[in-house]
């Protein structure tokens, strides 16, 4: 049966690859597992309905606020965390929770958070120049105000694949300071020769990659990949979900290296041997949203979710290597 109707009609995030996520999962009843990125809880209620106990994290005050209802409603089948999912470990000690038989990450920003302009992730709306899932520490507004020219034009390389990263970077450093969404989306279009029936907004790519540095995404991604792996019990599963190409190249790589289908270490992680035993079974095939689910939801488009299981070999990350 599918999942989608646990969803309330008004739910502010549509909970994307949902009955995907849950098949993958194959959850028993009484399982332990845990939701890293609870966001509108879309995917904890469907694990909640398998008899699933349910931890689940978010780094925004906001989403652990709003879930406080469910939490309560839910009796002992939910836990909710605000925190980062790299600190999982050490959460999930803290409440005697390992080891667990699922994790699942849902990568990214919520709806809820993409559209209240407030929360300034948005180049569609006006809001301040923020940015930040946690609320706390520097936003977008301090990278792009204080970073120098280099840095700002390597982020927007590295986060961003913009192609004329330094020519955006130099126009953003000449009109400093900018402290509003639409201002910054205005300074990256006229450096770019932004023409009204371009396809794309062509502030998409420095807004996602300035996105990607002020929460420091890709490498909580890592760091949760491996506090998963050190978690999770032989034969608990590991479900990703990802948005773009950076994101899912670094879980493509973490599933092929663990299973054993690819050399281990790199010029990266040479600390990574390569007698180790494989920690992952080979990942089942990725996953992208059917058309109709792409019809409800357009925003699916660039979903593709990975699942894979973990063996009983030793993890292949310590606590704090990440
Ligand atoms: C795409 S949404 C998840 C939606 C959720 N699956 C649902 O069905 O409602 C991602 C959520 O993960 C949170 N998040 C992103 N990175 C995080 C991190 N490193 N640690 C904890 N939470 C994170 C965001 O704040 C956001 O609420």
């Amino acid at each position: 049966m599918s999942a989608v109707g646990l969803i309330p009609r008004d739910a502010p995030h549509l909970p994307v690859l949902l009955d995907e996520v849950i098949d993958g999962l194959a959850i028993a009843d009484g399982e332990t597992h845990v939701d890293a990125t609870f966001g509108a809880g879309g995917y904890t209620r469907a694990m909640i309905a398998t008899g699933a106990r349910v931890i689940a994290f978010d780094r925004d005050p906001d989403a652990i606020a709003n879930g406080r209802a469910l939490e309560a409603e839910s009796g002992n089948a939910l836990t909710l965390v605000a925190a980062d999912f790299s600190a999982m470990e050490s959460e999930l000690a803290a409440l005697d929770a390992i080891p667990v038989d699922g994790v699942t990450m849902d990568i990214g920003v919520s709806s809820m958070q993409l559209d209240q302009a407030a929360r300034g992730f948005s180049f569609q709306s006006d809001g301040p120049l923020d940015m930040r899932m946690s609320q706390s520490g520097p936003s977008a507004a301090d990278f792009v105000n204080e970073a120098d020219e280099a840095e700002i034009a390597d982020v927007l390389y590295n986060y961003g694949e913009e192609r004329q990263s330094r020519r955006v970077a130099r126009a953003i450093v000449a009109a400093r300071p900018i402290t509003r969404t639409s201002e910054l989306a205005n300074i990256i279009r006229k450096s770019l020769g932004h023409k009204p029936h371009d396809k794309k907004d062509p502030a998409t790519r420095s807004f996602q990659a300035i996105r990607i540095h002020v929460n420091r995404e890709l490498g909580e991604l890592v760091d949760g990949l491996e506090a998963a792996e050190r978690v999770l019990k032989p034969g608990g599963r590991l479900a990703v979900v990802t948005f773009h190409s950076l994101e899912d190249r670094l879980v493509k790589q973490f599933f092929r290296e663990r299973s054993g289908s690819q050399p281990a270490g790199s010029r990266h992680r040479p600390e990574l041997g390569s007698n180790r035993l494989p920690s992952f079974d080979k990942p089942a095939r990725a996953v992208r949203a059917s058309e109709s689910e792409l019809a409800r939801n357009p925003r699916a488009r660039s979903a593709t979710l990975r699942v894979a299981r973990r063996t009983a070999a030793e993890a292949w990350s310590n606590k704090g290597d990440g």
